[in-house]
């Protein structure tokens, strides 16, 4: 029991980050105006987006060269405890930790195999990757994660790939109407049941959010597409799919037959790990 607690205490929201992306905008030095500055928009954002409607909270503190800029970002399905604070929060000391004094990062915090929600964190100086523009047409804070077995069943791949394309742009389309959060659920009877996820910060506008998810929908290639589960997360957007449920509820369930094929995918790279 004592070694069970103990263990719970030293891995709290710990193990579970999927990406921490250092920022490549240059260091600051300890103790330094930089290093106060991000401490203080770190907190506020924690408790903004957590308060916010939207789980958004995006702002700059200081001036240059000590302005910092950033964005936290709940997944929509948080509820109205603290616990998109805390995850915002543990996001920022993640950051801190994998990339020490770095003036930008990115932290894509998700859980592998559980409904329990999680959130984006990002921030940088001079070089603002935070600004709207950027994350929408950019692969800098790209980052992708797929699971190495594949989706099983009668269907054959290139069916199986339509489905999850369409599955994808379904839920892409409904996250970009979304007006209050940018964020939709989708599950899907396909060979298997399949479940989608998509959100964007929810300052785009619908049409850049529809472009920002489109991309990287686009990036799911022939491979991909078969592969039992996948999340592609730039800093303004994200998908995610899997066999399972691993969000509150879906906003909608469609059938593969009932909706007109998408574009095929193009095929993109892996990952990039420069801001
Ligand atoms: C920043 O710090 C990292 C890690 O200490 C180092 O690898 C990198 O070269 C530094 N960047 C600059 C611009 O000094
Ligand atoms: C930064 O401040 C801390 C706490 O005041 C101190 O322990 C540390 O030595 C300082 N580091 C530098 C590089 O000044
Ligand atoms: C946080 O919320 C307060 C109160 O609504 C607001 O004044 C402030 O501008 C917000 N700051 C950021 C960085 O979101
Ligand atoms: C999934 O399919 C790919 C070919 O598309 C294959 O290379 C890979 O080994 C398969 N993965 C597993 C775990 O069977
Ligand atoms: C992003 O990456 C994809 C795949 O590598 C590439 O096709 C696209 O041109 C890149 N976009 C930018 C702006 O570099
Ligand atoms: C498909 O995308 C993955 C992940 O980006 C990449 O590793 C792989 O090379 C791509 N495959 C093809 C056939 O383009």
């Amino acid at each position: 029991m004592v070694v069970l607690l103990l263990l719970l205490l030293l891995m709290p929201l710990s193990a579970t980050a999927t990406a921490e992306l250092c920022g490549n905008g240059g260091n600051y030095t300890a103790n330094s105006t930089y290093q106060s500055n991000l401490a203080v928009l770190a907190t506020t954002l924690a408790s903004n987006a957590s308060s916010s409607p939207q789980l958004f909270a995006a702002g700059s503190t200081g001036q240059s060269p000590d302005a910092v800029h950033a964005l936290a970002l709940c997944r929509g399905d948080f509820g109205t405890d603290t616990a998109c604070r805390d995850c915002v929060a543990t996001s920022f000391q993640h950051a801190q930790q994998a990339c020490p004094n770095r003036k930008g990062a990115a932290v894509y915090y998700e859980y592998d195999d559980t409904q329990r929600p999680g959130c984006v964190v990002g921030f940088s100086g001079d070089n603002d990757f935070v600004s709207p523009a950027n994350g929408i047409t950019e692969n800098s804070t790209l980052f992708q994660s797929w699971n190495s077995n594949n989706i099983s069943g009668d269907g054959t791949a290139s069916v199986v790939s339509a489905d999850v394309h369409n599955l994808l742009t379904v839920t892409a389309q409904d996250a970009a109407a979304d007006t209050a959060r940018r964020y939709a659920t989708t599950v899907m009877d396909s060979v298997q049941t399949l479940y989608s996820l998509a959100q964007c910060t929810p300052d785009l506008s619908a049409g850049d959010c529809l472009a920002c998810l489109q991309r990287l929908n686009g990036m799911v290639n022939a491979t991909t597409s078969m592969r039992l589960g996948g999340r592609i997360f730039v800093l303004r957007c994200n998908i995610r799919f899997e066999a399972f449920m691993f969000f509150d509820q879906p906003t909608r369930r469609i059938n593969p037959s009932s909706i007109a094929p998408a574009p095929p995918g193009k095929s993109m790279i892996t990952s990039c790990d420069e801001i």
